[in-house]
Order: C-alpha cells, then sequence, then structure tokens
C-alpha cells in the first residue's frame, strides 16, 4: 500500500514533540504544519493553547519543543518565537528519502487506504434522451467519472451509476415530431449522430408548437400561458401527452418508435462518454424506475413518516427538516412524483449495492430536492445517515452570459471537442511543422480534451464560472496543456541526458536550494491532497496539485543555474531523479484526472 512520506515525516517529528506535551500534563494532538507566515520555516506548530494546561507561558513551551524537535534526523533547524515552534527541514535528508520514495511502487501516485474498505455508489451524468449532451453536462461527466477515480484510488470499490431519463412528456415531444414531419429520417440516412438527430425532433416541436400557439391566437388579447396552452386545448399538446398515455399503456406501435428513438439517441451519448473517456458501471433507466417508491408510500404511512391527507395525497411534513411546507410523495390520483421515484432508486441501490456512500453527481438547481430526498431517506431508514451526498454544482458560463438552452445559446459536447481539437490542432502544427499527420491529430485530441476537463476541473464544483475555450487549450496559465508541456518536457530532459551513472551516490545538497525544495515539496503534498480530493469530494485539489508539481518544475527547467546537460555527474544526477520523480507524479496527477499525457508538443 502506498505510504504518504511527507505525513510520515512530519508525524515522526511531531510524535516525540506531542510526548513531552502529555508527561507536562497537555492533551496530546500537536498540529505541525506548513506556516502561515511567510521565512517561518518548513513547519510550525502554535503553542499557546498549550499554555493553561502546561501553567507556562507559550514561549517556554515553544522553547521546550525546540529543544525535543533538535535531536530529529530530518531537522536541520529550530526555533522558538512569540510561542511559535518553527522548524527547518534538513532538505538533502528529505530529498534522499523522497526521491526513492517517489519514483518505488508505493510512492507519490496518488493511491492511499484512506476509503478501503467502503462502497461507494456514485450516480452522473443521468441525461435526458431527447437532446445532445452540452457544457453543462460535461462538468458533471467529468466531474462524476473524476470523482469516481479518486475514490477508487483512496481504496473504495466504487459502482458508476447513469441514470438516463428516457421516458416523459419531453420524450414523446421528441416522437411526435418525427411522426409529423420525419419523413422517416434516421441517423443512416440524415447522417446525423443520434442524439443531435433526436434533439432535433425536439426543436422541431417546439417551433411547430409555438407556431400553432401564434396562429391560434393571433390578434387575440387575452391569450393562455403556453403551458396552459400545451395542456389544454393545443393540438399538439393534446398529441404528446396522447403519446404519452400510449405509451403507459404499454401500446406497442408508440414503444417500437419510442425504442428505436432512444436506441439513437443513446448510441450518440455513448459516443460522446467514449470520446470524453467517461464510462459507467450500471445504467439505470427510468423508464424502468419510474414507478419504483410506491411501497415505501405505505411504509412510510406506517411508522409514521408521512401523513394522509383528505384529498387522498401523501406528504412529508418538511417541519422534520426544519423546513417550512410539505412535500407530496403521492398525489390524491395516485400517481408517483420525481422524489417518490428517487426514494425508490435510493433503496434499490442500497438492496443491490449496500452502500457506504451514495453520491449524486447533479446540478445546483436541485439543491432542494436533494435536502428533502435525503431527509425522507433518514427518516425510513436513519442507518443512512451521513451516507448520501449531492456533489452539486453550478452553472458554467460563457464569456457572453448564461447558458440558456431555451435561447439556444448552448455549447453542444461534440462540437465543443471538436472545436477545441480543432484549436489544439492549429497551435501543434505551427510548434510542430515535421510532424506526421496521424501524431499531430492524437496530440491535439489529448491537448483539447485534456484543456476542458482540467478546466472544468478547476474550479471547486459549487462555483460558476465562465468556460474560456481559448484560455483552456493555452500553454500558459493553470491549464492541462501546462501539465501535459511540463510532462512531455521533463521527459524530453531525461532523454537528452541518456543513460546516467546510476553508480555514483547523488549529490542531494543539489536539491535544497529553493527551486528543486519546491519540486521535492509538490511531490510530498501530492498523495495527501489525491487523497484529500477523494474523501472531501474535491477534485480542484487534484488540479491543484498537479499544477503545482508543473509549476515548480518549469521554475527549475527555466532557470540557468540548473542546467542539466554540462552539470557535475553527481549534481546531474541529483536533478535527473528529481526530474524523473516529477515525471512521475506529473503522469500520475493527469491519470487520475483522466488526461492523456503527451510525450511531444
Ligand atoms: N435527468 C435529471 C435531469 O436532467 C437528473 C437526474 C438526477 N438524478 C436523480 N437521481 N434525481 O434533470
Amino acid at each position: 500500500m502506498a505510504t504518504d512520506l511527507y505525513a510520515e515525516i512530519v508525524s515522526s517529528i511531531a510524535a516525540p514533540l506531542d510526548g513531552w506535551l502529555v508527561e507536562s500534563g497537555a492533551e496530546p494532538g500537536l498540529s505541525l504544519g506548513p506556516p502561515t507566515r511567510e521565512g517561518a520555516g518548513d513547519l510550525a506548530a502554535a503553542c499557546h493553547r498549550y499554555a493553561k494546561a502546561l501553567r507556562k507561558p507559550p514561549q517556554a513551551i515553544a522553547a521546550g519543543l525546540a529543544e525535543i524537535a533538535r535531536a530529529h534526523p530530518l531537522v536541520a533547524e529550530v526555533e522558538a518565537v512569540a510561542g511559535f515552534l518553527n522548524l527547518r527541514l534538513d532538505w538533502a535528508r528529505v530529498a534522499e528519502k523522497t526521491i526513492p520514495w517517489a519514483l518505488g511502487d508505493d510512492g507519490a501516485l496518488g493511491r492511499s487506504s484512506a476509503l478501503a474498505g467502503q462502497k461507494v455508489v456514485i450516480e452522473y451524468s443521468s441525461p435526458n434522451t431527447n437532446k445532445p449532451q452540452h457544457l453543462g453536462h460535461c462538468r458533471n461527466n467529468i466531474l462524476g467519472h473524476t470523482m469516481a477515480t479518486l475514490i477508487e484510488a483512496a481504496g473504495a470499490e466504487v459502482v458508476r451509476v447513469n441514470l438516463i431519463n428516457d421516458r416523459g412528456i419531453h420524450i414523446c415531444k421528441s416522437m411526435v415530431a418525427w411522426r409529423r414531419f420525419g419523413a422517416g429520417a434516421t441517423p443512416e440516412s440524415t447522417g446525423m449522430k443520434g442524439d443531435h438527430l433526436v434533439g432535433a425532433f425536439y426543436v422541431r416541436f417546439d417551433q411547430a408548437f409555438n407556431a400553432e400557439y401564434e396562429e391560434v391566437h393571433a390578434g387575440a388579447t387575452d391569450r393562455p400561458s403556453k403551458d396552459a396552452w400545451f395542456n389544454g386545448d393545443s393540438p399538439l399538446g393534446q398529441e404528446a401527452r396522447a403519446m404519452l398515455r400510449a405509451w403507459e399503456a404499454g401500446d406497442e406501435e408508440v414503444h417500437a418508435l419510442w425504442r428505436m428513438m432512444n436506441g439513437w439517441c443513446e448510441a450518440g451519448f455513448q459516443a460522446t462518454y467514449a470520446r470524453m473517456g467517461v464510462r459507467f458501471d450500471h445504467i439505470d433507466r427510468e423508464s424502468v424506475t419510474w414507478k419504483l417508491g410506491r411501497e415505501l408510500v405505505d411504509e412510510g404511512l406506517a411508522n409514521g413518516t408521512f401523513r394522509r391527507l383528505d384529498d387522498g395525497a401523501v406528504v412529508f411534513d418538511l417541519e422534520k427538516l426544519g423546513l417550512e411546507g410539505q412535500k407530496v410523495v403521492l398525489r390524491g390520483d395516485g400517481t408517483t412524483l420525481y422524489t417518490t421515484q428517487d426514494l425508490g432508486t435510493a433503496m434499490q441501490r442500497l438492496d443491490r449495492f449496500g452502500f457506504d456512500q451514495l453520491i449524486y453527481v447533479v446540478g445546483n438547481e436541485q439543491d432542494r430536492h436533494f435536502q428533502v430526498l435525503f431527509g425522507i431517506l433518514t427518516h425510513l431508514r436513519p442507518a443512512l445517515a451521513g451516507r448520501l451526498f449531492h456533489l452539486s454544482y453550478g452553472m458554467v458560463e460563457l464569456p457572453d452570459g448564461r447558458m440558456k438552452s431555451r435561447e439556444g445559446n448552448v455549447v453542444d459536447a461534440d462540437d465543443l471537442m471538436d472545436e477545441l481539437h480543432a484549436g489544439a490542432l492549429e497551435v501543434c502544427r505551427e510548434n510542430l511543422p515535421d510532424a506526421d499527420p496521424g501524431s499531430l491529430e492524437a496530440t491535439a485530441e489529448a491537448i483539447g480534451l485534456g484543456g476542458l476537463k482540467f478546466f472544468l476541473l478547476r474550479y471547486a464544483p459549487a462555483t460558476t464560472f465562465v468556460f474560456d475555450k481559448e484560455r483552456s487549450i493555452r500553454p500558459e496559465g493553470e491549464t492541462g496543456v501546462y501539465c501535459q508541456y511540463a510532462y512531455a518536457r521533463a521527459g524530453r530532459v531525461l532523454e537528452r541526458l541518456g543513460d546516467l551513472d546510476r553508480g555514483i551516490t547523488p549529490d542531494w545538497a543539489a536539491l535544497t536550494e529553493e527551486k528543486p525544495r519546491a519540486v521535492l515539496t509538490a511531490l510530498l503534498q501530492f498523495p495527501g491532497e489525491v487523497r484529500m480530493a477523494a474523501v472531501e469530494h474535491k477534485p480542484s485539489l487534484v488540479t491543484k496539485a498537479t499544477f503545482e508539481a508543473a509549476r515548480t518544475f518549469a521554475a527549475l527547467y527555466n532557470d540557468a543555474d540548473y542546467r542539466l546537460l554540462d552539470a557535475e555527474p553527481a549534481r546531474q544526477l541529483a536533478l535527473a531523479l528529481l526530474v524523473e520523480a516529477v515525471r512521475r507524479v506529473l503522469g500520475a496527477g493527469l491519470a487520475l484526472l483522466g488526461i492523456q499525457p503527451v510525450e511531444a508538443m
């Protein structure tokens, strides 16, 4: 199992200090970490909170701890200042430990046992089969897939679930439009990707409906709302609703059409996922799960979770969650709702997988839904408390404003990947005029997709941000390409060095100056960041840690003092090993983020 060398070093220094504190009558748990103040060394601890227990001024405690810390073989200097203990590490010794660790099998690759023995079900993507995916889905797919990778790297068993919404009135709209206006069009006959074809009919329905609405209400002063019209006298609305009823009644013709169009749409999604490198272990479909949850209504009525109103509707009193009002889980007419279905689906997952964590990656417009859902679930099954998570994420905006799907101002996922590929290809052609076209295409794809993933992951999920296509594939700044570039450069450095004499002792002192020390620090901190990303559901910590490795390496690489080719052999070996180690960690970071490394660019 992988070791976290940094954590080991820190705790080996902290342990005897804690021992002394306990002997002197204080609680253990000294927090020794990076100092908040510049110039306070490599590790620091505040001693103020022990003053009471030890009945000594903080400065005296810091001085006492300093004496003990001084004896540690990895500590070079100690200092007690104003009640703070500051330590400087012996970086030559730290380097001597860090390099073989980073290059070894249990090294800094980001695997841990933080979630070992846990089973985690994570639901993501969950698209509707009436239109192709857009930038928002990209964020969802990539967040979910990366979280799954990180949780697996932390030792958990992961089940990746996609809940495809393949039934309902919105699906029927595309079906009606195809039947009316489609003239038998198929993906083959039109050359269109299936999800795009279905999406075109969804838009076509809307156009026809709007035209119908305008025509019927031309000149009228008292118009119904479009929703009221759709659910009332609209011929198109009636046709769509009749289609839904026929579907629910199992009408064979309607089901054949539905299967055909859903098949097209899902095949299209599959192509999008494959290109993104996103996959699932299990697919749920709402056409199968939509009736789940009904039996929970009876159970909840029996145990007092729910209450029946006079009109027969069954509700959950939101007061139980500290909210106002009621949540209907069964309508008076006996039909269920989105929440009811989600209750049933969650229970089915519990029976099927027996999860320790169930994570839903869903946009923040459903925050309230999940708050209520989790509240009801834990009333029904108290053992679920603390096991349900909504990984909520914000909207991705465009430089020219919000993404409004109704106004057609959406960035289609497939088009976006094409555009990023094209942008990257242009840059690659300039930089590598002699490369063969096939490898240029492959590099461009890696850079385009890497740029997309890195950009979408580097923001904490809760944040809303502007997606800047051009910036996402730029080799400067905090981007995927920047990290891929660092990885490629490290590879080239090592290639140019050729075979090194590894029999000599590396000059570890060459790694004690600021720039190599920064690289070592990035290597040491990488596993802890990856672990925290998995445990706290924060993939942005991995983009940061990977970028930090790339940034510190670039600073070293760009400094003439660290030119390797003509360095003296023991120094050259130490620096070369550092480059090898940082390349390995960069490769691990990119792999965790689902970003292809590139060899030349
Ligand atoms: N298909 C839904 C939508 O597009 C999201 C489903 C989220 N998952 C869930 N278990 N409720 O809004």
